[in-house]
């Protein structure tokens, strides 16, 4: 791999040191310090992510990173090297899950800064992904969390649900865990465009509500907050992409524990563990009582006879105000 800080020192003309940070779950992550005092962050990217699908292509991630720099809410690029890049330093606070909890209407807004700007190079889909996630766990025989594939008819029955009255796609980060927003000031910054691609809006705000376990109650707040109403069909729409978000992420560290187990104990983290976490977790959701209710609230009907069916409308999709 070449050296990204040397080419950085030539770039800049001036020593520079590197400190690594901790916390994210894939790639090589430091804050540069100039000598002048200006400050950056690397970000080298590990190809055997992107080669183990755990990540779309170097080069779309590259593309898309200064697409969402464009919005504003991405960090800027400041200099680009063969697999790796130099952003801007954001000087703020990685959010815990508490803080995602505490600020959906600034998360709300940052969503839909990125969702208005310039398409992403690449289209991205849950679904596609998770049929991809089995593909590679069945071709290395991986282990998948217990009882996984009796989950895949409930699978395809949301996906035929949401395709029903589908939304019109927006440029999605598709990966926001709490780790991935910086607070700056009031505003939220995103980083790490290793999952992006233009998607169904209702799956960027159901893997947020996924990432911070937001009860169903604050996935009714973000989902306001985003569209500027209270249709209730999008709130289940969100809350059915919630589950999708735990069901496919679940098979991501699989697949991560089973592929790139030395880099993972490099990390110190129990991929594993939050495989089997986040499965439980869509298995909750799809035992509850209510999971019946949300795909015919998305579908646009309850059963016939069932008790408060919602009054038949517009589509979703025509009465949601486009993001600003
Ligand atoms: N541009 C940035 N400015 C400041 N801190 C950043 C920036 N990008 C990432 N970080 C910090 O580094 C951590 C890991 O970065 P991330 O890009 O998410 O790596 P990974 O792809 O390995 O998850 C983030 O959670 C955040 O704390
Ligand atoms: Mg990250």
């Amino acid at each position: 791999m070449p050296d990204a800080l040397a080419d950085v020192r030539k770039w800049a003309g001036q020593p520079v040191t590197e400190t690594p940070i901790k916390g994210g779950f894939s790639h090589r992550i430091a804050r540069l310090d100039a000598a002048d005092g200006q400050r950056w962050l690397l970000r080298v990217l590990d190809p055997r992510v992107a080669e183990a699908g755990l990540g779309i292509p170097l080069d779309q991630e590259i593309a898309n990173t200064l697409r969402a720099a464009e919005t504003g809410v991405g960090p800027r690029v400041l200099h680009r090297m063969p697999g790796a890049l130099l952003l801007e330093y954001l000087d703020g606070l990685t959010l815990s899950a508490h803080d995602v909890r505490t600020l959906p209407g600034s998360i709300a807004a940052a969503c839909r800064r990125l969702h208005s700007g310039p398409r992403f190079v690449n289209d991205f889909s849950i679904f596609r992904k998770l049929d991809e996630f089995l593909a590679i766990c069945h071709t290395h025989e991986l282990r998948t969390p217990d009882g996984f594939e009796d989950r895949l008819p409930a699978a395809a029955e949301i996906e035929r649900a949401l395709a029903a009255d589908p939304l019109p796609s927006v440029p999605c980060h598709n990966d926001l865990l709490p780790a991935n927003l910086i607070r700056c000031g009031m505003e939220i910054r995103i980083v790490d465009y290793q999952l992006s691609g233009n998607n169904d809006p209702a799956f960027e705000l159901g893997d947020i509500a996924a990432e911070a376990d937001y009860d169903p109650d604050l996935t009714g707040r973000l989902t306001r907050a985003y569209f500027g109403e209270s249709d209730p069909r999008l709130i289940s729409r969100v809350r059915l992409n919630l589950i999708m978000s735990n069901l496919t992420w679940s098979l991501w560290f699989a697949v991560h524990h089973g592929l790139l187990g030395e880099q993972a104990a490099a990390a110190d983290f129990d991929y594993d563990a939050e495989a089997a976490d986040k499965f439980a977790r869509a298995v909750r959701d799809l035992d509850g009582s209510g999971f019946g209710r949300l795909v015919d609230d998305v579908r646009g009907g309850r059963t016939p006879g069932a008790p408060d069916s919602p009054p038949r409308g517009d589509s979703p999709a025509s009465r949601v105000r486009p993001p600003m």
